[in-house]
């Protein structure tokens, strides 16, 4: 246990210095009296929140209850605003900016009074984000998830985030419905405040996070507007003090083990493949060499259990009736390490006791999971030859070995002028392949991995096509889609190389992906290839563009990821 004298924030408050005696008139500029505030662990409270942010929309109150809580337990919690990244209204995509709040995460810890903190995240990239920058900080942290929103209503249907409006999306093109069912879908989507209820980049990361041991358990489940959240909220306020009391700090949570649980839950959750991205990004930041390699291997072993669309039926809501992540885990509980130590101050295995599932359907068990694997595959080739991903949970099976034609485009705006040009020659044969959309190319790697069909081929009821791409893809989408080609067409990978007619080969079973073009021809085309323009010419963008490393590494800064330790602000 430690004393108040040996807090970080005593640097700023205890003294007899100037300084000292400067932050504390400060402190009662704020309107704080000494013995409420000292001597007592400063919990900064990360608050994502944003008037655009549909998702965190609830983070106002809940910051309110995680400051209750701190309160409660003896400590002194501040709340920073910091960044929001709204994966539906920021554009290009919140991935160009996953960093730039990492950074921010990273710099307000440090440069402030704080001696814990709780970070509060949900919406995609703001958690990786987030968990990024307290890694590099390496104080003790909860993480607050924003929780899932509840389901989505169409008439009595359940509508699920993203996969519900794909899927919608198709049949409104093919013609099967029409204006005034379209309008009432878009009342019943999203109805009200949290993250994409679907198993997406969102519900995936928050449980990855929880599975890291740095949530409270169970936190990850709860609908943001169940009143469990409000107090998981405000117990997550006070574990944070006991946290500091203790000196638990993410690097004591985070290690090998702890990452390679977090793997497993998202290939049970069927999770999202951005997952792959963030998590060997976070890892980074923790000194933990992930790699593709790590998440082919564990998918070998771990069966799907979660059935949530996109892969499978039910939704987040569901899921949280049904006995959540902790009902989960303990069905998963042989291939965790149930020994090693959480943000509750227990073990992994002490956290899970009691947890039963209550609806086989929705978490399957083991003698019958939803897939028994499917998750994730790492695929190769002198197409990727720094490898590319594919979740084929929900891809036509019979594509999974397939050899087809290329219909090449270069861009997004080329994608979107001929995807549905009358004369575009394509069948169900083709495989669509997207260059430029990678982590420079995007820029930022949008997630338009999911290439549409065209319009043509959806009235012939055709569903899904071999894709191949260096763009991301949501959480929420499906199909036969290989992701982050590394390296990308933007710095000269292969994909910048593939022209129209060229045969691709697909072989998931195989793990390979394969362009047919022998090596001197593609010798040839790399001689004449050209480098494009860089997508930035100054500000973030041009920090973004210099600094950005490959999908296979995680997408981080390299300055960022980069081993070494910066000096502590001398606050005396
Ligand atoms: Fe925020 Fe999906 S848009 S989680
Ligand atoms: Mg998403």
């Amino acid at each position: 246990m430690r004393r108040p004298e040996e807090l970080r924030s005593h640097r700023w408050y205890g003294g007899d210095g100037l300084r000292s005696f400067s932050h504390r008139a400060r402190s009662r500029q704020l309107g704080l009296n000494p013995e409420e505030h000292l001597g007592k662990p400063v919990i900064a409270i990360l608050n994502t929140w944003s008037g655009i942010n549909p998702c965190h929309q609830h983070f106002r109150e809940r910051a309110e209850q995680v400051a209750r809580g701190v309160w409660q337990a003896g400590g002194y919690p501040v709340e920073f605003p910091v960044s929001t990244l709204s994966e539906t209204f920021q554009k290009p995509t919140p991935m160009l900016y996953r960093n730039l709040l990492a950074m921010e995460t990273e710099e307000v810890l440090r440069s402030y009074p704080v001696d814990g903190a709780v970070l509060m995240g949900g919406c995609d990239k703001s958690t990786p984000a987030l968990l990024m920058g307290a890694a590099s900080a390496d104080l003790p942290v909860v993480f607050v998830p924003a929780g899932p929103m509840l389901r989505g209503n169409w008439r009595g249907r359940k509508l699920g985030s993203g996969t519900d409006m794909w899927r919608y999306w198709a049949d409104k093109r093919a013609g099967l419905i029409g204006e005034c069912e379209w309008s009432e879908l878009e009342s019943g989507l999203a109805r009200s405040p949290g993250h994409c209820m679907t198993m997406g980049t969102a519900s995936t990361m928050t449980s990855a996070v929880e599975a890291l041991g740095l949530s409270l358990p169970g936190a990850a489940s709860i609908p943001a507007v169940d009143s469990a959240h409000h107090r998981m909220a405000a117990a997550s306020g006070m574990r944070a003090v006991g946290l500091v009391w203790e000196d638990l700090r993410i690097s004591r949570i985070l290690d090998e083990r702890a990452y390679a649980d977090a793997i497993t839950t998202v290939l049970a959750l069927g999770g999202s493949t951005n997952a792959v991205i963030h998590l060997i990004a976070m890892a980074g930041r923790s000194g933990i060499p992930l790699g593709l390699n790590d998440f082919d291997e564990l998918a070998r072993r771990v069966p799907v259990l979660a059935n949530i669309e996109p892969g499978g039926e039910f939704l987040m809501e569901d899921f949280y009736y049904a006995g959540g992540l902790r009902a989960l885990l303990a069905r998963l509980r042989d291939l965790l390490h149930l020994d090693r130590v959480t943000v509750t101050g227990r073990t992994l295995g002490e956290d899970l006791a009691g947890a039963t599932v209550h609806d086989d359907e929705v978490i399957r068990p083991l003698d019958r999971p939803l897939a028994t694997e499917g998750g994730v595959a790492v695929l190769r080739g002198n197409l990727a030859p720094d490898g590319a991903v594919i979740k084929y949970l929900a891809a036509d099976p019979k594509l999974l070995r397939h050899t087809g034609p290329a219909v090449v485009f270069h861009g997004y705006a080329d994608l979107q002028r001929r995807i549905n040009d009358p004369d575009l020659d394509v069948t169900a044969d083709s495989v669509l392949v997207l260059a430029g959309a990678g982590p420079k190319g995007g820029p930022g790697m949008p997630e338009y991995g999911m290439l549409p069909i065209p319009d043509r081929l959806l009235r012939q009821g055709v569903r899904d096509l071999v894709r191949v791409s260096d763009a991301r893809m949501s959480g929420t989408s499906y199909g036969a889609c290989v992701l982050h080609v590394a390296p990308e067409a933007h710095v000269g990978g292969p994909l910048a190389l593939v022209r129209d007619g060229d045969l691709v080969t697909l072989d998931v079973p195989g793990r390979s992906l394969r362009l047919e073009v022998s090596d001197a021809e593609l010798a040839a085309r790399r001689a004449a290839w050209t480098a494009p323009e860089p997508a930035f010419q100054r500000g973030y963008g041009a920090l973004y563009y210099d600094h950005i490393t490959q999908a296979d590494r995680g997408c981080d800064f390299e300055f960022l990821a980069r081993a070494g330790s910066n000096p502590e602000p001398n606050a005396g």
